[in-house]
């Protein structure tokens, strides 16, 4: 069954004539500059290079990674199985997470390491899904309406889950498996003022926005959590409440944190960390694993967890911190998020980029 699927997806994948995102240009402008931007555009290893390291540390002879990096590649069983390399002049893969495959989604089938999604091209003009009324003929492709760009089941192929290949999970953006989808468009989709196309004959007045804005963008990292401190007799407690459609962490080599000072006449007089924030382990999120000796490895090697600090969609996490506090101290939270833990970053050589700090929501009361 399995096999049937992949050779299903690449039959189509050959079949259908390409059109490369550039190319939506022509009448999607606006959509296509957002595109352009967006970690969608940016996903496969000829252009992120955090993909690129992990990729030739972990898995350097075959790319399986293709069937959500570089989903239009014309080669995915190839890849996966190594008998190809990736290249950097096959369109397709550079592409990324692309407009032509995005949108010749018609079903995603659930299955146990990952997610699988599906075509149904039947060859000539391709149809392009989503959710515009009564769209507008024209060339280039016919439109459909689809359900799953409703509903957000569009995402699930590739966002859904991942084990690797001993079963340990890498990430997963439910609590519990049977749970529906979260209003994952709603969320990273909004509708912006302008036209979805060029020659706008309907006049429609917004589109559906295409950066997918995430961890890269101070702005979604302020909204990511509610902060709130409490006095208590022997210091204070910090709520951290998940606001997110997802569990806090759902690629696991990112690092997210809270940083709580308090400070007396202006002076800080204590902070949960000196250096690092994993000094502070309840406070700190990310995920590590680990071989069979317990030693740290990188997620497709993992066996087993060295490390795993996490909050699900809709739940929160009280910390106690016992200080002594005199009335008039100042405490102080504060969200902070980086796309990979800095130890990584520089272990795998990653540029400026890799090291930024995303600031988030703030938080502070006078005892
Ligand atoms: C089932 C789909 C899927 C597969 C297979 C997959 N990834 Fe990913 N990967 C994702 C998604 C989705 C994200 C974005 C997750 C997020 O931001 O939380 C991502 C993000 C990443 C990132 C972070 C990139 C950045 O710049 O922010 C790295 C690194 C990465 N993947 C490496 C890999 C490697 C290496 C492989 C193959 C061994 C792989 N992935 C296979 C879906 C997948
Ligand atoms: C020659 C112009 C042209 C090109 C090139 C073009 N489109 Fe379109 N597309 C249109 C028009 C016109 C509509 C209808 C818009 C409307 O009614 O407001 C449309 C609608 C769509 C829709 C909405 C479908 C629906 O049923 O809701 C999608 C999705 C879409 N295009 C994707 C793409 C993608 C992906 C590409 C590039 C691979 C592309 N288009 C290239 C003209 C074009
Ligand atoms: C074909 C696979 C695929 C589909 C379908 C897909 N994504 Fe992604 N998405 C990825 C991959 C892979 C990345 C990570 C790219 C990277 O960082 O290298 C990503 C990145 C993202 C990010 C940015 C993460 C960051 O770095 O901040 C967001 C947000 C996102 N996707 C949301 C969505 C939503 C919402 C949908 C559904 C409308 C969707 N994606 C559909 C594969 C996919
Ligand atoms: C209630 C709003 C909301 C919903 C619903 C939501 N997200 Fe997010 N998501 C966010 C915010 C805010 C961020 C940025 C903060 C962060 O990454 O910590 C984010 C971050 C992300 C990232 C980057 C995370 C990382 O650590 O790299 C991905 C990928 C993503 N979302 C995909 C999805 C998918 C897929 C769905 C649907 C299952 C979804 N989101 C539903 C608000 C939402
Ligand atoms: C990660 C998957 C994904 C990618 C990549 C993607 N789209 Fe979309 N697109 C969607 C979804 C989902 C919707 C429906 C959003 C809604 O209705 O709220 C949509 C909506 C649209 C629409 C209808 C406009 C509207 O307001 O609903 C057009 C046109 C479109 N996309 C064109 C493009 C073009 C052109 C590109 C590349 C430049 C592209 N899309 C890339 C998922 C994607």
């Amino acid at each position: 069954m399995k096999f049937y699927i992949f050779y299903f997806l690449v039959l189509t994948n050959l079949f259908s004539a390409y059109i490369e995102s550039k190319n939506c240009a022509e009448c999607h402008d606006n959509i296509y500059e957002e595109h352009k931007m967006s970690m969608h555009h940016n996903s496969s290893i000829h252009k992120d290079l955090f993909h690129e390291a992990i990729k030739y540390k972990t898995t350097p002879n075959k790319y399986d990674c293709a069937f959500c990096h570089s989903p239009a590649a014309p080669n995915l069983l190839d890849l996966k199985t190594g008998d190809i390399k990736p290249n950097n002049r096959i369109k397709e893969e550079i592409d990324g997470v692309s407009c032509f495959y995005c949108h010749q989604i018609t079903k995603v089938m659930e299955a146990k390491h990952q997610n699988i999604n599906f075509y149904n091209y039947t060859g000539g003009k391709p149809t392009f899904f989503a959710n515009i009324k009564d769209p507008d003929m024209n060339d280039k492709h016919a439109s459909n309406s689809n359900e799953i760009y409703k509903n957000s089941q569009v995402c699930m192929g590739c966002h859904s889950h991942k084990y690797n290949s001993f079963g340990i999970e890498i990430c997963n953006s439910k609590n519990e498996p049977k749970e529906p989808t979260s209003d994952c468009i709603g969320c990273h989709m909004p509708k912006t003022s302008g036209s979805p196309v060029k020659v706008d004959k309907k006049g429609r007045s917004n589109y559906a926005t295409h950066d997918f804005l995430g961890i890269r963008s101070n702005e979604m990292v302020q909204k990511a959590v509610d902060l709130q401190l409490i006095k208590t007799k022997k210091g204070f407690d910090l709520i951290i409440k998940n606001k997110m459609g997802h569990p806090l962490i759902l690629q696991p080599m990112r690092l997210k944190y809270v940083q709580t000072i308090v400070e007396r006449k202006g002076k800080i007089i204590w902070k949960n960390f000196k250096i690092s924030p994993l000094e502070d382990k309840v406070a700190t999120f990310t995920t590590t694993y680990k071989n069979d000796s317990g030693v740290e490895v990188l997620p497709p090697q993992a066996k087993g967890f060295l490390f795993q600090n996490n909050i699900g969609i809709g739940k929160s996490k009280i910390i106690n911190y016992e200080v002594v506090l005199k009335k008039g101290d100042v405490i102080t939270s504060k969200w902070y998020s980086l796309i990979v833990r800095p130890e990584l970053a520089k272990e795998l050589g990653l540029g400026d980029e890799f090291l930024k700090v995303y600031e988030g929501t703030k938080v502070q009361i006078t005892y």
